[in-house]
């Protein structure tokens, strides 16, 4: 299996159009310590012909035009794309599918039906896709069963609920249930190989961790470094928490759970623009790399 990484950043992405902190400032000032980021999306294909978008975020033009398997050029309108997948109803994962809509047949889409209620109500995206093509959705069952995709071939996927925070939009806010936010287990049945994606992870329970423990790569929440992150930079009073995303260097954060874990390469994703592990001269990126974990990239590849 290919997974390549259309975008690294959280929501808002690297830098952010409004904010002058520190990385965002320096990335427009050309530190060379500093990579920009789209928003968090990666793309999946067992074939290297047919790709599973998994989220489709603001930047999707941008990120279709950054890796050439997206636009095959077929024929007069094409797509590399064959389907999506949702593993939240956030902005940054979800408004890409407007950019999305000059597709020539409805798109198939899998996710909860937690997810397909707040596209339909208080984000009605799906409403507004029907005016144009449609969906045709796949509902996503919470109970780890696994499920296959056309055009997949030989792999399978598991929804793995986490706990994490509903979008401010959904009647779950700060009372979520197991289908908002889910993470994946992807496994490449012919390789014996699998992939744990969670790119928003507010507490790592049991099942969480035994899925991580399991995964030969684990590519996971990278948002912060720690909770009160933004209301040290002044930007808002919220800690990371609130917003369902479990900081790095606290302990029991991150980067102690995968320190724990022996078997899974660990790699980062859904980096806040905040974060100083953005900064690859800063003391915390080189205590990540000190202890073997990665932060992602746009444009990352990884093999399995
Ligand atoms: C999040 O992951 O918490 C969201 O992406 C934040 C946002 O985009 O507003
Ligand atoms: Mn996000
Ligand atoms: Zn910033």
């Amino acid at each position: 299996m290919h997974i390549r990484v259309l975008g690294s950043g959280a929501g808002g992405g690297f830098p952010q159009w409004n904010c002058n902190c520190e990385n965002c400032a320096g990335l427009r000032k050309k530190n060379p310590c500093l990579k920009a980021r789209n928003q968090s999306s990666i793309t999946v294909s067992s074939n290297n012909e047919d790709w599973i978008l998994f989220n489709a975020s603001p930047d999707i033009r941008a990120q279709i035009e950054s890796f050439p398997p997206l636009q095959p050029a077929r024929k007069i309108r094409d797509t590399g794309i064959s389907s999506i997948v949702i593993t939240d109803g956030q902005i940054d994962h979800t408004t890409g599918l407007l950019i999305l809509r000059e597709h020539d047949k409805p798109w198939d889409i899998y996710c909860t039906k937690e997810v397909y209620e707040d596209m339909t109500t208080g984000f009605p995206i799906f409403n507004i896709l029907e005016h144009f093509r449609g969906i045709n959705w796949h509902e996503v069952q919470t109970d780890q069963s696994s499920y296959t995709i056309p055009k997949a071939d030989n792999l399978i996927f598991t929804a793995v609920p986490l706990k994490s925070e509903a979008p401010p939009y959904s009647p779950h806010r700060h009372n979520t249930v197991p289908g908002d936010n889910v993470g994946y287990k992807i496994e490449d049945t012919q390789k014996s190989k699998n992939l744990f994606y969670a790119p928003g992870l507010g507490v790592i329970e049991d099942h969480v961790l035994d899925y991580m423990k399991n995964a030969d790569v684990v590519l996971i929440d990278g948002t912060v470094w720690t909770d009160d992150e933004m209301s040290k930079h002044g930007i808002n009073n919220k800690k990371a928490s609130e917003m369902g995303h479990l900081d790095q260097s606290s302990k029991g954060g991150i980067m102690e759970t995968l320190n724990s874990l022996k078997k899974p390469r660990k790699i980062l994703i859904h980096i806040n623009n905040t974060n100083p592990i953005l900064r690859e001269d800063s003391d915390e990126r080189k205590l990540l790399e000190a202890n073997g974990i990665e932060v992602s990239y746009d444009g990352m590849d990884i093999i399995l």
